[in-house]
């Protein structure tokens, strides 16, 4: 069955069953603190039984996930609808999910603001070279650095979704050359579009920092790699805020320090906490954060979700449904 048809279906028994047959949400989400959503749920939805689940739970209508065990869908095969409460969903489609339950991520949720400060901070930083301002005035000297200029720093950003057609237009209005790819063809002001891995090429020799905002599925795994990377103008510089797996560790350790790329800004590792022994530590021309560029807003993300649970009741469509197929 489709996406549509099945959210459709879906919405359909819900609707039959509100508002009189109260349902349950199950909320199962790793490194979080359960008791703020659960009461945010309640209080938005008080037909609902909303509990933590715990192996041998009572079976639920909807699911809240984060990270979830394998053991949740085992145990719950009649889930309706499961809310992811992050935009990716790369960790909760390596799972067996109910095939009747719709996935639903959230769109931005407060997100999309976060990632375009983010990045436009360190666009900046790196253009107006801020960082070596820094280490000078630490070390006691008054120094200038040769003004760049504007047109000289392309910036590409990959995946024009909720948050890369938000960091591409904060970037714009910095007048920025700004660089987007796509699979799909995306028309944004002030943004050349590229898309699908015909035009990767052109877009990756049109820019000086590339900017990672795919999501990570079976065709994006790796694709910062040698190859790619190498493309980029020389003394490129790479914002990865996606996924770890995106990006071919030794390939970027070794274009920095053939000097090809200039640096890099990473928000996300391949195993997180990044291990205490990884080269990344001791790369001074790389910047570390712990994958904090754009956190899950808990109010926010509460009101998104409760908006779709009361439009599926109503029998409406709604955004942000995961292809399973397409991996995103
Ligand atoms: P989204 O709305 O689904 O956008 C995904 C974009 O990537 C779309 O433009 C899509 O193309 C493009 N894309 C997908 N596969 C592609 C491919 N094979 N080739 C070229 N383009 C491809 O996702 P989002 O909400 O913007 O989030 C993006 C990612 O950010 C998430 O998946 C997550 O991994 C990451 N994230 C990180 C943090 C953090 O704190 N570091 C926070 C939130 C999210 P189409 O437009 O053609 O569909
Ligand atoms: C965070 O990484 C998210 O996907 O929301």
């Amino acid at each position: 069955m489709g996406q549509l048809a099945q959210v459709l279906c879906w919405s359909v028994i819900l609707k039959l069953k509100a508002p009189v047959t109260p349902f349950q949400i199950s909320f199962c989400c790793a490194n979080t603190d359960p008791e703020p959503w659960l009461a945010g749920l309640h209080a938005a939805l008080p037909q609902a039984q909303v509990s933590v689940w715990q192996p041998g739970a009572v079976a639920a209508d909807i699911a809240v996930v984060w990270q979830p065990l394998q053991q949740f869908f085992d145990e719950q095969p009649q889930l309706k609808a499961i809310f992811n409460i992050g935009a990716g969903v790369d960790a909760l489609l390596k799972l067996r999910l109910p095939p009747q339950a719709v996935v639903v991520r959230l769109e931005d949720a407060g997100m999309a603001v976060q990632m375009a400060e983010y990045v436009c901070q360190a666009v900046i930083r790196h253009f107006r070279d801020l960082n070596a301002y820094a280490d000078d005035v630490r070390a006691g000297h008054w120094t200038y650095y040769k003004p760049r200029q504007r047109s000289d720093l392309p910036v590409g950003v990959m995946g024009l979704g909720v948050l890369g057609a938000r960091v591409a237009q904060a970037l714009a209005h910095f007048e920025f050359p700004v660089n987007g790819w796509s699979r799909t063809p995306r028309a944004l002001d002030s943004v050349r579009s590229f898309s699908g891995a015909a035009q990767l090429d052109d877009f990756l020799v049109s820019s000086r920092v590339l900017v990672n905002l795919l999501p990570l599925t079976p065709d994006t795994t790796n694709i910062l790699n040698r190859d790619h990377l190498s493309r980029l103008q020389p003394g490129g510089y790479l914002i990865n805020v996606a996924r770890g797996a995106h990006l071919v560790d030794d390939d970027l350790l070794a274009l920095i320090r053939s000097g090809h790329l200039s640096g890099a800004l990473l928000d996300v590792f391949r195993t997180e906490p990044l291990p205490v022994n990884h080269p990344f530590w001791r790369e001074p021309k790389i910047t570390i954060t712990p994958h904090t560029s754009a956190r899950t807003l808990r109010e926010d993300s509460i009101a998104q979700i409760v908006g779709k649970i009361d439009a599926l009741q109503r029998g409406q469509a709604v955004t942000g449904v995961v292809s399973v197929a397409r991996g995103y």
